[in-house]
């Protein structure tokens, strides 16, 4: 019998789905291994509002196979004219879970973002109120800011002042990439969290230059130098219940990637699972892995738990070098590597 790990089912806490087909093709990757996922709202046009996220809701659930049992977990994009009324409405009726703050331009259809935290105050402070959580795009987006230095500017000039202004507001700092945010999350209260996503704690921006540029490794936030991704892996590793998993698969065509101008994302859900796991072995640590994947999240979001388990086995799999998705070909992250574990389908 091949060596195995059996925990109580996880969820996906920040995840892309997209629309239409390719959202179609992708729902099943994320179902068959995450009971649950919040769902990002930056579509095109994006899902502003608690009606608009209530439609998207019934497009991915028609997109579930029979045999899978899943709950997407809706969030709202927040933009400069958000009405508090609407958010409260959508949290309070069970449509919404969170609402996203992108600040304007900072990544894939972001445009329509906040442009400037103050304009949505009112909102966040009725949020705070309620116990909405408030999940966050750690990024700043001056011209003048270098792309590597917009996470750890971002906590300075954004989100430590949020923080202390709003101390009951529940935020969610997004795919953390660097070693100054494990420090802030460290340093603040409970109510401040934090997501990793698997390749910011397999690879730092070496992968995506040394040897040619390597777009199927670019997102955003960007990984950063090996001393944050030993920071995020230590974090995550920990045992602190303030780190979950979310890992932000943003499926993108290959040819949107291998582009003069290849947008940002990393299509990992095929293998998630797979890959943090191997992570967790590699630290040492396979025995903290259940509460980050499958504990943590549900606990800082004031949820319940899954009921039931999933079982990995320590079996090679081989990771394919290209995915068709609804058309559109998509390279998924560990392209053409072997995984050492495996999560075999149910059934
Ligand atoms: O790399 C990324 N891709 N980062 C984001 O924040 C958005 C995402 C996407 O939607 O493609
Ligand atoms: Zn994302």
């Amino acid at each position: 019998m091949a060596e195995s790990l059996t925990l109580r089912r996880p969820d996906d806490w920040h995840l892309h789905f997209r629309d239409g087909a390719i959202m179609r093709a992708v729902v099943p990757y994320t179902a068959r291994q995450f009971a649950r996922a919040i769902v990002m709202p930056n579509l095109s046009p994006p899902v502003t509002t608690s009606v608009l996220a209530d439609a998207y809701h019934e497009r991915i659930l028609a997109a579930v196979p029979e045999v899978m049992e899943f709950t997407p977990l809706m969030t709202a994009y927040l933009t400069d004219e958000t009405d508090a009324d609407d958010m409260a409405a959508g949290f309070s009726d069970g449509v919404l879970t969170a609402a996203k703050l992108y600040p304007a331009g900072a990544t894939t259809n972001s445009a329509q973002g906040v442009t400037d935290v103050a304009n949505i105050m009112p909102v966040l402070e009725r949020m705070a109120a309620i116990g909405m959580p408030l999940c966050v795009h750690g990024e700043v987006t001056s011209d003048d800011i270098d792309i590597f230095d917009r996470e750890a500017v971002f906590i300075e000039r954004v989100l430590a002042p949020l923080v202390e202004k709003l101390p009951e507001l529940k935020v969610i700092f997004e795919h953390i990439t660097t070693r100054q945010a494990v420090e802030f999350v460290e340093s603040a209260g409970d109510r401040v969290g934090a997501t990793i996503t698997p390749q910011h704690l397999q690879i730092n921006r070496n992968a995506i230059l040394v040897g040619g540029i390597r777009p199927h490794m670019f997102c955003l936030p960007v990984a950063k130098r090996e001393e944050h991704r030993l920071a995020l892996r230590k974090a995550a590793t920990s045992g602190s219940a303030k780190y979950f998993l979310g890992t932000d698969s943003a499926p993108h065509p290959r040819h949107a990637k291998e582009s003069s101008c290849g947008c940002a994302g990393i299509f990992n859900a095929p293998h998630a699972l797979e890959s943090y796991v191997s992570v967790f072995e590699e630290e040492g640590a396979l025995d903290k892995f259940e509460a980050f994947a499958s504990e943590n999240g549900p606990r800082f979001y004031g949820l319940p738990l899954n009921e039931g388990t999933i079982t990995l086995e320590k079996v090679d799999v081989e990771v394919a070098d290209e995915i068709d998705c609804g058309g559109e070909t998509i390279v998924p992250f560990h392209a053409g590597e072997t995984m050492r574990w495996r999560l075999p389908d149910a059934g």
